[in-house]
């Protein structure tokens, strides 16, 4: 099991450029299933979950190549509309390629992927909006298989803004029969970022202003086009509450603010100054992070669920408690016994958690089981007295390009150390 070690106790200055979004580049390399043609995605982040999305698109016949931080995908051949399972139970966004391989092939089978450590994440929602497009659904335990000799588009209204959902529909309705008026839509950067690639390949696709509201009219192709993926707001929001925890001044380049509202909000309530230009956020902590009285997570763009551990792991040092409450996902409050373990106070009841700050955390030995609790981590890591050793890097991987990089960039002490062993869950569990 692969460990990072983190020399605490330092504050972080310094400026780094964020890397491109892994929620954003995996729905679009799903996207070029359906083009034709060859896609080109630049400021696409190397991170393991990519490396998965590259295996499944490569089992379905597209070729890919990935150099530097270019990612090219010839999607000019489909060979198969079955997505192998060994690479779905890996990656449970892997779904999402339901959607681009009926929209391509009509047709799509694989085995379900099952729920993750952070819930039981069903694909209700998806099965139910692809029955409205008039795609037949068979299902066992283990299988699922979709396919329509047409699909048509439709009125569709989601029960929730599911992410997946939405992207799903989308992907469906793009090379569909007719027009789908898809409410209720997820309104997260990440739906904006795929609505935008799929109109620079010739969709007939339009967002309402408030982004809740998106009309598909089918069109008959697709063409290649070249996208440069936008940056990762989750990431950039995690190394500011990293900050917030150790204390330091430090500038995150090629960002966009407005996509961090909530965050920089509950920041500021913190204590921290925020400088916003047009492409950079700079953020000078104070010495002791003030509590919040209460935040709740929620959909975009309310403050997300993704940056809850993140938070957390700053609260941990505020000056006063503070109340969180996850609203998305059931199970996502994991990283409370190891913070514990790091001389944390958080009583946990239900879905809330209640931090009583205390001025330091103690280095320990902490275990990660999920991709965001993983870093947040190695977060409380940065501002607890002594070494603490992350267990379960390889979850971090599969959202942080090189954590390590950005980090001691920032001036923060952290290496990387390589264990002999199984590694933990690291074949089963998604995370997101
Ligand atoms: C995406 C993000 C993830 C983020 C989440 C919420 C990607 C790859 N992952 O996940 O990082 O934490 O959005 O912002 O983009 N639900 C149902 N039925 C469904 C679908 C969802 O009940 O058919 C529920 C889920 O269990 C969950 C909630 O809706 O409680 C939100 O899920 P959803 O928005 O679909 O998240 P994902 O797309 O899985």
């Amino acid at each position: 099991m692969d460990s990072i070690h983190v020399q605490g106790g330092r504050s972080l200055s310094g400026e780094i450029s964020v890397q491109g979004s892994k929620n954003a580049v995996l729905p679009i390399m799903a996207a070029a299933v359906l083009v034709k043609g060859v896609t080109v995605l630049k400021n696409c982040p190397d991170i393991t979950d990519v490396r998965c999305m590259i295996k499944l698109l490569q089992s379905i016949g597209c070729l890919v190549e990935y150099t530097g931080d270019s990612l090219m995908i010839d999607a000019r051949q489909i060979t198969s509309h079955t997505l192998p399972h060994e690479y779905v139970k890996k990656m449970r966004s892997s779904i999402i390629l339901m959607g681009a391989l009926l929209g391509r092939t009509g047709k799509v089978a694989l085995n379900y992927p099952g729920g993750c450590i952070i819930g039981k994440r069903p694909i209700d929602l998806h099965l139910e909006a692809f029955a409205e497009m008039g795609i037949r659904i068979e299902q066992t335990d283990e299988k699922l298989e979709a396919a329509a000799h047409r699909i048509r588009g439709n009125e569709i209204c989601l029960r929730m803004a599911s992410v997946g959902a939405t992207e799903n529909v989308i992907l469906a309705a793009v090379l569909a029969e007719g027009t789908t008026i898809l409410k209720n839509a997820a309104r997260e950067p990440e739906i904006a970022a795929l609505c935008d690639f799929l109109i620079r390949c010739g969709a007939g696709l339009y967002r309402s202003a408030k982004g809740d509201v998106i009309v598909i009219e089918g069109v008959r192709a697709l063409h290649s086009c070249e996208y440069r993926i936008p940056f990762d707001r989750i990431v950039a929001g995690t190394y500011l509450f990293g900050t917030m925890a150790a204390g330091g001044n430090i500038c995150l380049r090629d960002i966009c603010a407005d996509q961090l509202g909530q965050v920089l909000a509950v920041i500021r309530i913190m204590g921290g100054n925020v400088v916003c230009t047009r492409d950079a956020v700079c953020l000078q902590a104070p010495s002791r992070p003030l509590p919040v009285p209460y935040v709740r997570t929620a959909v975009y763009p309310g403050f997300p669920t993704d940056l809850q551990s993140p938070l957390m792991a700053a609260l941990c040092r505020a000056d006063g408690h503070s109340l969180l409450e996850e609203t998305i996902f059931e199970n996502r409050l994991r990283i409370v016994p190891e913070l514990r373990k790091m001389g944390a106070q958080i009583m946990v009841n239900g879905r809330q958690a209640k931090i009583e700050g205390t001025g330091c955390l103690c280095g320990a030995c902490v275990k990660a089981e999920e991709l965001r609790g993983g870093a947040a981590l190695v977060m409380a890591g940065l501002a607890a007295q002594g070494e603490t050793v992350i267990y379960g890097r390889e979850f971090i991987n599969r959202g942080y390009e090189d954590i390590r990089r950005d980090i001691v960039s920032l001036g923060g002490s952290l290496f990387y150390e390589e264990t002999e062993g199984p590694s933990q869950k690291g074949d089963e569990a998604e995370t997101e």
